[in-house]
């Protein structure tokens, strides 16, 4: 069994770090201007245009099950998905609003389509939801609130009412739980209380737990959906730390106890999170399957996003970038689903990462540079029954104490080493893994 002992949480994470791959969407109004999610803040866009959005917003070619299918074949078993990003733009079908996808050409619910598709792909359920509303008539002008420049920003904040908006968060919470089935994930995003506006805008400050009214938030999807797994954004603790567009080089600790805890990285295929037509920053092969080992070395999950376009399907970049995850988790998901950090007691190999199963019986050598004809591991020595690459099931042979050719006479012999002894060829794999398996 697994060594590492994680903070404990209040949902159940059990089948969260046994599945360590979901899919994240981002899809709303901001497909359309398809230059970021934060566009309205961006670029300071007025609710009259910002409305041209809304009046256009027609996704003809939404097909959630081919999404689902995608998701499902790049070994992705758990998706979250925006109900409502930042803009306030509802993807589901909410008495609390006008504002939602049932208004606009969609004429439909799409969250409804959303979870009976996935769910149909046997994938579990989760739902982002913005704490941060720009379109919302009660809530606050802030530092990135798009109307925070406007000459009379501080009088439009009269007569807005946080506590009504943080009623109608409930309310929404609300139908979001009780109208879908069983949700697994409840994603919220995020708070910025430290923010503050500058010179003539100080009177500006960002917004936190006591604005969400987090504790009941969190108290209504709790009840609503016992077991179910929230993020840590409202600024309260919860079940899972969510590191963003960063690599953590370390299993996430909590700041204040030191204990190891339950994470899971979020990632971008080309650094936005909504459809970005013009963005060029799109992640290599090599680079999206490291991303996902790198995640699961280090006890943590990964989710990975799609931006997909107005028309609601996903750009053939999206799609290239997801086969390339199915054409390797297709032969290498063992070394991802059940497993996490390995012992300390068995030493990375350079240019390797390692995981290990959940019940400790197997490690997987994760070659991220390709080694000549030998790879020395450290820790291992004696404790081998049996190796093989993971793609083919092919043996691997090996020995303990020093390489095995005559001119290696001079290396001493040391007994704390174990030699794999590779093919000179590469196989045919972005990043091949060797499967150990332990005494
Ligand atoms: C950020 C951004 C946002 C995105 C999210 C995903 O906080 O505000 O656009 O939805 O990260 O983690």
């Amino acid at each position: 069994m697994s060594s590492y002992v994680t903070r404990k949480t209040p949902g159940d994470t059990s089948w969260f770090t046994h599945d360590r791959f979901g899919m994240f969407i981002h899809w709303g109004l901001y497909a359309l201007p398809a230059r970021h999610e934060w566009i309205k803040s961006r670029e300071k866009i007025s609710e009259e245009h910002y409305d041209l959005y809304f009046k256009h917003f027609n996704p003809d070619l939404y097909d959630p099950t081919e999404w689902a299918r995608q998701a499902k074949a790049a070994g992705m078993k758990y998706v979250v998905m925006t109900a409502k990003h930042h803009e306030g733009f509802c993807m589901f079908d909410t008495q609390y609003t006008d504002y939602k996808c049932t208004n606009t050409p969609a004429g439909r619910d799409l969250i409804r389509e959303y979870v009976d598709a996935f769910r149909g792909e046997g994938l579990r359920i989760g739902f982002y939801y913005s704490l941060i509303d720009w379109h919302h008539p009660d809530f606050t002008i802030d530092p990135i609130h798009p109307r925070r420049d406007d000459p009379d920003a501080k009088e439009q904040n009269q007569g807005r009412d946080m506590h009504r908006y943080a009623e109608y968060m409930r309310n929404q919470v609300t139908e979001l739980l009780t109208n879908y089935g069983k949700i697994d994930i409840l994603w919220f995003d995020f708070s910025y209380s430290q923010d503050r506006g500058t010179g003539e805008n100080a009177w500006q400050v960002g917004k936190g737990k006591d604005d969400w009214e987090a504790e009941q938030l969190i108290a209504l999807a709790r009840r609503l959906q016992p077991g179910i797994i929230i993020d840590n954004r409202t600024e309260i603790d919860q079940d899972i730390w969510t590191p963003e567009q960063y690599q953590p080089t370390e299993w996430i600790r909590h700041p204040e106890t030191g204990e190891l805890v339950t994470w899971e990285a979020c990632q971008t295929f080309s650094g936005s999170w909504g459809y970005y037509r013009d963005e060029m920053t799109w992640k290599s092969p090599e680079m999206l399957i490291r991303m996902l080992v790198n995640t699961v070395s280090l006890g943590g999950n990964l989710l990975m996003n799609v931006g997909p376009t107005a028309r609601g399907y996903l750009d053939y970049r999206a799609e290239a970038a997801l086969a390339v995850y199915a054409e390797w988790m297709k032969y290498n998901s063992r070394s991802i689903y059940g497993c996490t950090m390995a012992e300390p007691e068995f030493e990375t190999p350079t240019d390797c990462r390692l995981t290990q199963s959940q019940d400790g019986s197997r490690i997987y050598i994760h070659l991220f540079a390709y080694p000549f004809a030998h790879l020395k591991l450290r820790g291992f020595s004696g404790k081998i029954e049996y190796a093989q690459f993971l793609h083919d099931g092919s043996e691997v042979l090996f020995s303990d104490g020093c390489i095995n050719h005559f001119s290696a006479q001079n290396e001493k012999t040391d007994s704390e080493i174990t030699v794999l002894y590779l093919p000179d060829v590469k196989p045919h794999c972005l990043v091949p893994v060797i499967e150990i398996f332990l005494k």
